[in-house]
């Protein structure tokens, strides 16, 4: 596989951009990074010609794949061609505001900004606004975008910034605790409860190598933070239209979260991110409310387009049932493989994300008593044989083999043209344009990097 426009070009970009790239995780593939040069249904053909399956899709945001249905495109170029903004409200952004009501079961009102880090930084501010109380309660590994409130690591009682530039005073607001750990979190409300504004959750942390929750978590964090009157927020910025079809993963699990972040898909591949819940709640944001928020970017005609548009054809066509069924034989496929050839690693996903988390500690499922494998990947299921090992929270995710994954098998997928995300920690995601072909050369290519 040549690469040599590649690294010409990461050569050009290293002299002018910080590591080479405008967002940290590109750089992470060694010992440089392909440049794309356009994308084709399922498949991306990088710099120097070469055709790659591509189950990164954008990180996330390409839930139709490359190939934009025609409806999708009509709409971005009309919108596009017409002056692209206006700084004064346009008809797109209250049919995109209306769709999402009428199918996101918490959602009353919304705002939209234009990336899911802005989304978490306003409903950080506007959980902190509307209760009057300054305490942020993350999970430990959890990610939530580049801000000041959430790059933060350690423990509720020794919390501290995760990044250089954040004064320890902003971190001192922010509780890490464990995810899937109910006593860690009632702790942390028996200690701070009265100045807890809110916790900021993944419903699924999908952003760690896709972790479930354990049964009955999700209810107990909606209890806590009832009980405390602090606010429950699902950063549902990978989930959100993803897990759970055009309800979310908050439809799929039952809970009703007071605040729901937005992004990725809500977008239709271009800048978006939103803020949506309660219609009191979000009524807190200025004009109508005292918590300020703004932004020249937000609403933006092309993206909100895109975003209906992409969802109205999800709405209408047979999108959740193509990329699960994908995403179910991936995972499926991928179990018994790993039962072959690397019994002590975890096929982890849930809908059309999936992923392969090198856990190496604990014993393989054919040292288990019943020798069965987990099937579908790791469901976090008590009766699992296996659910003693599988990865329960990010910590456990840290202790997987990353660096063999990322210098002895990515590589391998590469060469043999499949395209995976760029660490062991970032989800990988099905998209319409996916074939049943894309999956089995995907399998195979497993087969012999594993
Ligand atoms: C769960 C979650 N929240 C927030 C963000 C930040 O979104 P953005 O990169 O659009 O700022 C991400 C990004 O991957 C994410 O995965």
């Amino acid at each position: 596989m040549h690469d040599d426009r590649s690294r010409e070009l990461y050569d050009r970009a290293l002299s002018v951009m910080p590591g080479g790239v405008n967002s940290a995780v590109r750089a992470a593939i060694e010992p440089y990074p392909f440049f794309v040069q356009k994308g084709d249904g399922g498949h991306v053909i990088d710099a120097d010609g070469n055709r790659l399956v591509d189950w990164v899709m954008g990180l996330g945001p390409l839930l139709l794949g490359h190939d934009l249905p025609e409806s999708v495109q009509a709409a971005v170029q009309r919108h596009a061609s017409q002056g692209p903004m206006y700084g004064t409200p346009t008809e797109v952004e209250v049919d995109l505001a209306e769709f999402v009501v009428r199918h996101v079961p918490s959602v009353e009102k919304i705002r939209f900004v234009n990336s899911g880090t802005e989304a978490t930084v306003s409903a950080v501010r506007l959980a902190r606004g509307t209760t009057g109380r300054n305490k942020i309660v993350i999970m430990q590994g959890g990610y939530h975008g580049a801000q000041e409130s959430t790059l933060v690591e350690g423990d509720a009682e020794h919390p501290a910034p995760s990044s250089a530039g954040i004064p320890q005073s902003f971190a001192e607001h922010t509780l890490p605790v464990p995810f899937n750990d109910e006593d860690a979190m009632r702790t942390v409300f028996d200690e701070h409860g009265d100045d807890i504004a809110g916790i900021l959750v993944e419903p699924i942390l999908a952003n760690y190598g896709i972790v479930h929750p354990d049964e009955g978590y999700l209810e107990c964090l909606r209890e806590i933070t009832t009980e405390h009157d602090a606010l429950l927020m699902f950063d549902e910025v990978i989930t959100g239209f993803r897990v759970g079809g055009l309800g979310c993963a908050q439809q799929h699990f039952g809970i009703t979260p007071d605040i729901t972040t937005f992004g990725k898909i809500i977008g239709g591949g271009f800048p978006v991110g939103a803020i949506g819940g309660r219609a009191e709640l979000i009524e807190q944001f200025a004009p109508t409310g005292e918590v300020f928020q703004a932004g020249t970017f937000s609403g933006h005609p092309v993206t909100m387009a895109a975003g209906l548009e992409t969802l109205t054809f999800a709405a209408e066509n047979d999108v959740y049932d193509h990329v699960n069924t994908l995403g179910e034989r991936l995972q499926s496929g991928l179990t018994d493989i790993l039962e072959d050839q690397a019994p002590a690693y975890t096929v982890v996903g849930s809908d059309s994300m999936f992923k392969v988390i090198f856990t190496r500690d604990g014993p393989s499922s054919q040292a288990l008593e019943d020798g069965q494998p987990c099937s579908n990947g790791c469901r976090q299921r008590a009766d699992c044989p296996r659910y003693g090992t599988c990865p329960k929270n990010a910590g456990d995710v840290m202790d997987a083999e990353t660096e063999r994954w990322r210098r002895i098998f990515w590589g391998k997928m590469r060469e043999q043209g499949v395209f995976l995300s760029q660490n062991q920690f970032e989800s990988q995601f099905v998209s319409y344009s996916h074939t049943e072909e894309d999956v089995e050369e995907t399998l195979e290519a497993y087969k012999h990097a594993l």
